[in-house]
């Protein structure tokens, strides 16, 4: 069976940990882990079922002065790509208090980016349980990927990632 390929960025903080714990509930053996920011369109190519991970670190795109960090460099790779036949996910780490105006905005931006080149995105989570004001990530009344928030609800982290990973299951086949 194929591995699952979870693309994560920025290394080292909150989307990492959450990457972690996707991969230890999955089971490390079918998770192959890609960092984005040395990741290219060419390493897309090579999985059919593609885990993405990030964090809204700005109320801009990554046109910004964020254009300098690991998904800034990595988010012109995503439209190279035709994701019309991987399965494919997005989970994003934002921060509901302080952000509550654009709660993980970054997972809509991507989503979109995403569909607009063919995925089916798996997976989209209901805002009940969810505290704020305006998302991007909202569509159609619902997130269209995992959110998550480790500086206010670290404690639901696990509950989350472990209910979104039951969504995924069958299209993942894990
Ligand atoms: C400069 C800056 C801007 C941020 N902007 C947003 C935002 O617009 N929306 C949001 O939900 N979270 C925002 N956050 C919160 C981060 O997404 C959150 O802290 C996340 O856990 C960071 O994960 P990372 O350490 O893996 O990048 C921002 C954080 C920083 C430092």
């Amino acid at each position: 069976m194929s591995k699952i390929a979870i693309f994560y960025g920025p290394d080292g903080g909150s989307v990492n940990r959450v990457a972690d714990i996707i991969k230890d509930k999955i089971g490390e053996d079918k998770v192959e882990m890609v960092a984005v920011k040395s990741a290219t369109a060419a390493d897309i190519e090579k999985y059919d079922k593609i885990i993405f991970g990030l964090s809204t670190v700005g109320k801009d795109t990554w046109d910004s002065e964020y254009s300098t960090n690991d998904w800034g460099k990595f988010m012109p790779e995503i439209s190279k790509t035709d994701y019309s036949n991987k399965v494919v996910a997005v989970f994003g780490l934002g921060d509901h208090i302080t952000y509550g105006h654009a709660f993980v905005d970054h997972i809509g931006v991507l989503g979109k980016e995403l569909m607009k080149n063919g995925a089916a995105l798996v997976g989209p989570v209901s805002t009940d349980g969810y505290e704020f004001d305006e998302s991007e990530a909202v569509v159609d009344g619902k997130f269209i990927g995992l959110p998550i928030d480790e500086d206010f609800e670290p404690e639901l982290t696990e509950e989350r990632v472990v209910a979104w990973l039951e969504v995924l299951r069958p299209d993942f086949e894990f």
